[in-house]
């Protein structure tokens, strides 16, 4: 039997903070009852200005309550990778929360999740081994993973991600159509600093010097789209130009796809990615292209 809502599972005035996947689940199930929406924001915490977007984006239907889960996801890490000493900021992150009027916190702990570790998974097909895939191995298993996980925990009618991390963007709409999640996947334009750094919280990480030069990657991806008209080898080009006039980052990958990740068509909507490690820390960005076609008007 459905538990009711009681005043401290869910306040309207106030963010409330869940832990228990169970207790959250009856109290979406309570609300979905009296007939309101819940959007979802999966989040690793360390929340920042693309964050507090998502969740703003999350508000746009009418009587929706916004759940941002905050979940440092082992299963994505590699054995090499920064878990240990990824950014957390609970405290903080909660408080964005309540500024930007997100209903529920949910902040469960790696036992809650994985109470007997992680042993049937979510493979994401070949495009997992791809660009991201091929140099984080395992990483988007982890990723669906815990994405499935909170969509059964959280049950929403919308997901909102970052256009930032697009690879899983991509995966995470194809998880969605193949395995039937009864949800929309919404995806959200990546924010930026000033001068084009994309909003990512292990910027963190960055020295002054390393932010100077991380900024590159973004300017590459921006001279590509420029000569966008002129077709895919002007654009690699461009890009490439940039990239090499800052020999302190070591580029993992260029890659000129299809807006669902496949071959690039000769002319239309394309997508520019890179990936790049700025000292010890690995940066991701990428851009929309318009291959082949001038984006003059003429107007
Ligand atoms: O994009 C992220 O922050 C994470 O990959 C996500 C989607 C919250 C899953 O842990």
């Amino acid at each position: 039997m459905t538990k009711p809502l009681t005043k401290d599972d869910y306040r309207p005035d106030d963010v409330t903070v869940h832990r228990d996947p169970a207790r959250l689940n009856r109290v979406i199930r309570a609300l979905r009852n009296a007939g309101r929406n819940v959007a979802l924001v999966p989040t690793m915490g360390a929340l920042h200005a693309g964050h507090r977007q998502l969740i703003r984006e999350a508000q746009v239907m009418q009587n929706t309550v916004v759940v941002v889960s905050i979940f440092v996801n082992p299963l994505q890490f590699g054995p090499n990778e920064d878990l240990a000493k990824y950014p957390r900021q609970f405290e903080s992150d909660v408080d964005i929360c309540r500024a930007e009027r997100a209903g529920i916190v949910f902040a469960p702990s790696v036992e809650d999740m994985y109470p007997e570790g992680a042993q049937v998974t979510v493979h994401p097909g070949p495009l997992g081994d791809e660009l991201e895939g091929a140099v984080r191995p395992g990483h988007f298993e982890g990723v669906l993973t815990v994405v499935s996980k909170l969509f059964n925990i959280v049950q929403p009618t919308y997901a909102v991600f970052g256009q930032k991390d697009y690879q899983q963007l991509q995966l995470i709409h194809k998880m969605a159509r193949d395995l039937n999640f009864p949800l929309d996947v919404v995806g959200v334009p990546t924010v930026r600093e000033h001068d084009g750094l994309a909003l990512s919280s292990r910027n963190a990480y960055l020295t002054p010097e390393q932010r100077q030069h991380a900024v590159t990657l973004s300017a590459a991806l921006t001279a590509g789209a420029h000569v966008s008209s002129q077709g895919a080898d002007a654009v690699l080009k461009a890009a490439h130009d940039v990239l090499a006039q800052t020999p302190e980052i070591e580029v993992d990958y260029l890659e000129l796809r299809g807006v669902d990740l496949g071959p690039a068509p000769e002319n239309g909507d394309a997508r520019l990615l890179v990936a790049a490690r700025v000292g010890s820390t690995r940066l991701i960005d990428n851009i929309a292209v318009l291959l082949g076609e001038s984006d003059e008007k003429g107007e």
